[in-house]
């Protein structure tokens, strides 16, 4: 690891955490034990993060889609996710991580938002890895209330439409203040982005791996890591090598 280490370490990793339900059925197990599983798997990513120097780690924990499973899965989702923060919050603070979720909040259930407010306030001085949680989160929708407050300002007199550009836009989303994946990987074999983080990946290497989320251990995330390192990124310019030869 001390290789990678050294080498080029993404700032934020994104992650779609797709597979729970294949893992589970392919062994017997209702899916709930497959989100189960998913549990353990965010546990080590995060300190898998924290061990590497990522600076930013985004989990795609519930999307404004999900709403449509089953009712008892989006219980069981609920369930796992003020778990995880009733349970993990205190250790997570003590290891200086700092929470922010991102999502739509106005037509959540009144027992999760109360969860999510105070695993930010709690851990916003915070300076280690940021856990960025997308809960309830679609891009497409995200993108639509930016653009609305931009309206809101424009309606109000304190914005001309001539300074709506992307910078202004950006900082209306969700994830103001956090910098843009580097690294967007999905796991199960799914080669999709499924609404996540549209706006924000345009320059993010991408990256789907085999496993199923519950069997993203600490050496696939390792393996991850060590094929950004070897990729090159141009931004839309042009490759190092033909600038200088
Ligand atoms: C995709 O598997 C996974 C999800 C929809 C939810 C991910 C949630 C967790 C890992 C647990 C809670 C999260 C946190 C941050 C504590 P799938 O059900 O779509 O799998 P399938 O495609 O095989 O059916």
């Amino acid at each position: 690891m001390n290789k990678i280490e050294t080498v080029k370490i993404p700032r934020h990793v994104a992650i779609i955490m797709d597979g729970n339900g294949r893992w589970a059925q392919s062994r017997g197990l209702p899916r709930a034990m497959g989100h189960r599983k998913g549990v353990e798997a965010v546990r080590e990513a995060v300190r898998v993060a924290g061990d590497t120097g990522v600076g930013f780690l985004t989990l795609f924990a519930f999307s404004s889609e999900n709403w449509t499973r089953p009712e008892t899965e989006v219980n069981d989702l609920m369930g796992l996710l003020k778990a995880f923060i009733r349970r993990d919050l205190a250790e997570l603070h003590g290891e200086n991580v700092r929470i922010r979720i991102i999502g739509a909040r106005d037509n959540l259930r009144g027992d999760i938002l109360p969860l999510l407010i105070e695993a930010e306030e709690t851990t916003k001085a915070n300076t280690g890895l940021t856990l960025v949680i997308a809960f309830n989160y679609g891009a497409r929708d995200e993108i639509a209330r930016a653009a609305r407050k931009l309206a809101e300002q424009v309606a109000a007199g304190v914005l001309r439409p001539d300074q709506i550009d992307a910078v202004a836009l950006d900082a209306q989303l969700d994830t103001q203040g956090i910098p843009d994946p580097d690294l967007v990987i999905r796991t199960s074999g799914e080669e999709r982005l499924s609404n996540f983080l549209l706006w924000q990946a345009a320059y993010a290497e991408l990256l789907f791996v085999p496993e199923y989320w519950p069997d993203f251990t600490r050496d696939v995330f390792y393996r991850a890591l060590a094929v950004y390192a070897g990729r090159e990124r141009r931004y839309g310019g042009i490759a190092a090598a033909a600038v200088t030869g």
